[in-house]
């Protein structure tokens, strides 16, 4: 099996000047897709005016949206600064949804440090007027990180917020239901549970237990990103949220899982990150989808075509495997 892994690109400054002149984007740049339904932008999420570019006036359905969460120091200016940064962007989501729309966030809560920056973004998020919170979703990791002394932590944190009144449509997971009862009755018969029910399997609810990880073994695996989501958890709020060819935002691309769900479920997706690294790598992973049917890079990498073989890691580490933000990772 060949192994030919990139290092993460945002801590290797070596590779990223050996990538970046592969790069078709350059700060400030939108790269428009040949078949007219997506757009990818190498834009300053903050920043309305660059976003206002992306947009071009339309207005989206869904946002789902995953901030880098672990840069920030436990020290109350930079936790004020990363929620006051966190207020802008939030409130250009808002200019650029439609009425009747869903706003997902990805955000932890650092157990080390208060928990921050969770409980602070909520209350930053009560005075966005226009999102109601609907639901605190948790998806369970596979691997986590702790100590011997603590629980140890495989959470990740998901908001729901809505705008209006916007389209939802129930998800059912793969796990059938074992579950017999739940008595009750429909016109003046006794039904059980299961006879009532649009699925033989169960609902996820809002904590996700059947959506494994990303790691290096899995097809969609995109080395050289740090925090890439699962696509299926991707498909899961994409589906939720809205209908077939419906415009789905996310200013934060990095791996592009967002971009890539909405290719193969039939939603137009308008993305961004500040990185022209990340940048090309997801409209790489809409073009190796496209091309060959692959969610991405199992034990490869973007630039296998530039860089066939990488013989080590510049930094001299082993490459991470894809982790959440980047924690030290203990097995389960
Ligand atoms: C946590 S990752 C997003 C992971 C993504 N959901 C995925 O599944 O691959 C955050 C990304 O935001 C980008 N980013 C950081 N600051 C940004 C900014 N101000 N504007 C746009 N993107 C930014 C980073 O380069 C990084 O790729």
């Amino acid at each position: 099996m060949k192994n030919n892994p990139l290092p993460r690109l945002d801590e290797d400054d070596v590779m990223r000047q050996r990538l970046l002149p592969y790069c078709r984007l350059k700060p400030g740049e939108i790269w428009e897709d040949p078949q007219g339904r997506h757009k990818v932008g190498c834009l300053d999420t903050a920043d309305a005016s660059q976003i206002g570019l992306l947009m071009n006036g339309e207005q989206a359905a869904l946002a789902i949206q995953d901030p880098p969460y672990n840069l920030i120091a436990f020290e109350v200016r930079k936790l004020h600064d990363f929620i006051d940064w966190s207020e802008q962007w939030v409130r250009i989501n808002d200019s650029v949804l439609s009425s009747n729309s869903s706003f997902y966030v990805w955000i932890g809560a650092d157990q080390k440090n208060a928990f921050q920056p969770l409980p602070d973004f909520m209350v930053m998020m009560r005075r966005v007027e226009n999102f109601q919170a609907r639901s605190f979703l948790t998806m369970r990791n596979q691997r986590g990180y702790g100590t011997q002394k603590n629980w140890m932590s495989v959470r990740q944190e998901l908001l729901y917020y809505t705008k209006g009144n916007p389209f939802f449509e129930v998800q059912y997971t793969d796990i059938p239901k074992i579950l017999r009862g739940y008595y009750k009755e429909v016109g003046g018969e006794r039904t059980e549970n299961i006879e009532r029910s649009k699925s033989e399997n169960i609902r996820p609810g809002n904590v996700w237990v059947d959506i494994q990880q990303v790691f290096y073994r899995m097809e969609e695996n995109v080395s050289g990103c740090y925090a890439q989501k699962p696509i299926k958890a991707i498909d899961r709020i994409v589906s939720a949220s809205s209908r077939k060819a419906d415009l789905v935002i996310d200013f934060f691309a990095h791996s592009g899982s967002t971009l890539l769900s909405c290719e193969r479920l039939g939603r137009r997706c308008f993305t961004a990150d500040s990185d022209p690294l990340y940048c090309e790598i997801t409209i790489r992973r809409l073009e190796v989808w496209r091309k060959a049917g692959r969610l991405g890079w199992q034990n490869g990498h973007p630039f296998e075509d530039v860089l066939p073989s990488i013989a080590a890691p510049t930094t001299g580490r082993t490459p991470a495997p894809v982790t959440e933000q980047s924690h030290q990772l203990d097995l389960l």
